[in-house]
């Protein structure tokens, strides 16, 4: 009787996408999104980029990155810096010597026909968003595999999933936060949903402790 050949299946370069749950989200989802509606009555400059160049949106992306200095999202950006050490520690990232800083935290509205464009986030290693408001049929966030060569002769597929897919789409859920490398191409379709589609987008990078 022959014996079972010894078998194993390793993923190499893998794309890992960190999900987490916000565990203070009900209590703190109205004040929130006060907050966000709030900034957007308040930024002007704000109001007027996303006029050019987020239609039908807004993003604080140019004016107001740094809303991790309001004291409304302190406790909503202390469990990202959670999350983001997590994610470090299991990918093996040196954070004895590394520690992670939040350079960036803004607030999206996606109201009824704005989208948003594939893209990626230079000079972090990582970014994600969090998601605040957004109805059963909110405009999904596509993510798109990084590496190009698989594009050119893919494998005829027997069942789509996340993982075997070119460009996976995942639909947002309130109360999540999404965590990936910033380099990963991602964007949001358009929004068909009269309400609001409500979300926050940031960045951390890798700083060396004590330098010099
Ligand atoms: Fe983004």
């Amino acid at each position: 009787m022959s014996q079972a050949a010894k078998m194993t299946l390793r993923a190499l370069f893998p794309t890992f996408l960190h999900e987490a749950w916000y565990p203070d989200f009900a209590a703190e989802k109205e004040p929130l999104i006060r907050r966000i509606y709030a900034i957007r009555d308040e930024d002007g400059a704000g109001r007027e980029y996303s006029a050019r160049h987020y239609p039908h949106g807004f993003t604080s992306f140019r004016s107001r990155d740094r809303l991790y200095t309001d004291p409304a999202f302190r406790k909503l950006a202390d469990f990202m810096f959670q999350v983001a050490y997590d994610y470090g520690h299991k990918q093996f990232w040196d954070l004895e010597n590394f520690e992670l800083a939040m350079t960036q935290l803004w607030c999206n509205i996606n109201s009824r026909h704005s989208f948003h464009r594939d893209h990626v986030h230079p000079y972090s290693q990582i970014s994600g968003v969090f998601y605040l408001q957004c109805g059963p049929g909110a405009a999904p966030i596509s993510l798109k595999d990084p590496r190009p060569a698989r594009w050119m002769v893919p494998a005829p597929l027997r069942e789509n999933r996340a993982e075997n897919t070119l460009i996976t789409t995942l639909p947002p859920e309130e109360g999540k936060l999404l965590m990936f490398p910033a380099w990963l191409d991602h964007g949001v379709s358009q929004q068909h949903e009269d309400a609001d589609r409500i979300s926050m987008s940031y960045n951390f990078e890798l700083r060396r402790k004590n330098p010099g």
